[in-house]
């Protein structure tokens, strides 16, 4: 823009100084001093600038402000001209020029500390040079305009620094800190620090990370706990036949006269523990293996014939415990595809916590039907129940409503919570319906195999 206002103005003033330098040429020639000096007079008035004219040895024959009318008058300008440019233009602050009678010529036309502009241009006789004309016009009003629009422009700079540093600090604020608290939080966390939370800010993505990221420690922090929790409850579930063999085999050792009718029920004792031991055992090594991603050997199985199966397993235990156990017959084949051991270890083990927590003369029923692409398997008895407090407990490790009961039936509190992960491996669901000392029902529902069922 500055520089547009420039070159819009040398253009000007070159354009009026050669119109004048050939209008002058032939005055010069003639020695015409007086039309020379109207012409000059004329320019300078309407223009507003000073114009001289100087012979071929840059002597001054006409100076429209009437100062340096003889003098010689040379500038670096009117220099380029006499070495044959077509004419050249510069710049100059009228109170620093440098010569005594250059800052004259300038301050005489401007005053001190204008900013002014020299045009030379070469008047020509033919292909001769037979003089120079000067034209000087002030510049100030265009360098004042440039100089305000640099301030303009610096201050829109300091406008935008500015901006920069309060978007730097919001950007600090919003991005920055939430991500150092994160990374300080995560370093916590992999030092073992489960505790470890940060703070939830605003309302964006960077709060959503830390919502994330709380909830993932709470999480671990659970699953931390639950795993002590079950490492403390395994032992003591261990601990428990250990300490029952070890009264029953001292009470032997310092047995004296030896009884042999006496040896012999502790010793059916202690092989009752080691069974119960074996249980526990591998029950844990069940969980362990759920645990490392076990993999299923998936079949087509018929459900219906798996139920009925296990139910001919328990018929002898429900008859010993005085339960009738009945299973309804299934109208349609239903397949599910699944893995027939774990499948059986959940249906074998539903039913028989059905003939343990019910009395003599009760009965259990299981059922199968069939709901939309879903095989929905009913077992119910007519038991103790379960209290509603303990209802969503029992899937748990552990988890027995009545331990001397469960322990008496040889329970190991483990059973519900594998055949839970059983059924959540088959894509099924298993649900508990109680109402104490009515009985229980539990359901599973099993997805049906897509082929035949579709
Ligand atoms: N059909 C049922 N009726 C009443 N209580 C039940 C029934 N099935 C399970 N329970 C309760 O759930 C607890 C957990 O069951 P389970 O995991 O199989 O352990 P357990 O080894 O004691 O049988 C049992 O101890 C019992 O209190
Ligand atoms: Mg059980």
């Amino acid at each position: 823009m500055g520089e547009y206002l420039f070159t819009q103005r040398t253009r000007d003033d070159q354009r009026i100084a050669e119109n004048l330098s050939e209008e002058f040429s032939g005055y010069l020639v003639a020695f015409d001093a007086q039309s020379m000096y109207d012409a000059a007079l004329e320019a300078a008035r309407t223009q507003q600038s000073r114009v001289l004219v100087l012979d071929a040895l840059c002597v001054v024959q006409v100076d429209t402000a009437s100062e340096m009318n003889g003098q010689r008058f040379i500038t670096a300008e009117i220099d380029s001209v006499l070495k044959g440019a077509p004419g050249d233009y510069g710049f100059y602050d009228a109170g620093r020029a440098g010569r005594y009678w250059f800052r004259a010529a300038l301050n005489g036309f401007s005053g001190a500390d204008a900013m002014t502009g020299v045009y030379a241009s070469p008047i020509k006789n033919g292909d001769a040079l037979v003089g120079v004309l000067v034209y000087i016009s002030q510049v100030q009003e265009i360098y004042e305009s440039l100089r305000d629009m640099q301030i303009r422009i610096l201050s829109w700079m300091a406008i935008v620094a500015a901006a920069v540093l309060v978007i730097n600090a919001l950007v600090l604020r919003t991005i920055t800190r939430p991500i150092g608290e994160l990374n300080e939080g995560i370093a916590r966390m992999s030092k073992g620090e489960l505790s470890a939370r940060v703070r939830v800010r605003g309302n964006n993505e960077f709060a959503g990370l830390a919502r994330a990221f709380n909830s993932m420690s709470e999480r671990l922090e659970q699953l931390d706990n639950s795993r002590s929790q079950f490492v403390s409850n395994a032992s003591h579930e261990l601990k428990t036949p250990l300490s029952t063999m070890k009264i029953l085999i001292e009470t032997l050792m310092y047995q004296d006269p030896l009884d042999p009718a006496m040896t012999k029920e502790f010793l059916t004792d202690v092989n009752k523990e080691i069974d119960r031991l074996n249980r526990i055992v591998s029950d844990l090594l069940t969980l362990v293996n759920i645990d490392n991603g076990m993999k299923l050997n998936l079949a087509e199985l018929d459900i219906g014939a798996l139920l009925q199966e296990q139910a001919r397993r328990l018929l002898p235990l429900a008859r010993e415990n005085g339960i009738e156990l009945e299973c309804a017959a299934v109208k349609e084949p239903l397949e599910v595809s699944g893995d027939a051991l774990k499948l059986q270890q959940v249906v074998y083990n539903i039913i028989d916590n059905a003939i343990k927590y019910t009395p003599r003369g009760g009965e259990v029923h299981c059922a199968l039907t069939r709901s939309g692409k879903k095989a929905v398997i009913r077992v119910t008895d007519t038991g103790v129940g379960i209290p509603q407090e303990d209802l969503p407990h029992i899937f748990d490790r552990f988890y027995r409503v009545d331990k001397a009961r469960s322990r008496e039936t040889g329970g190991t509190g483990l059973g519900l919570s594998i055949v839970k992960q059983f059924v959540l491996l088959h894509g099924g669901t298993i649900d508990a319906k109680s109402a104490p000392g009515k009985g229980s029902t539990f359901i599973i529902e099993l997805p049906l195999a897509e082929k035949k069922n579709g």
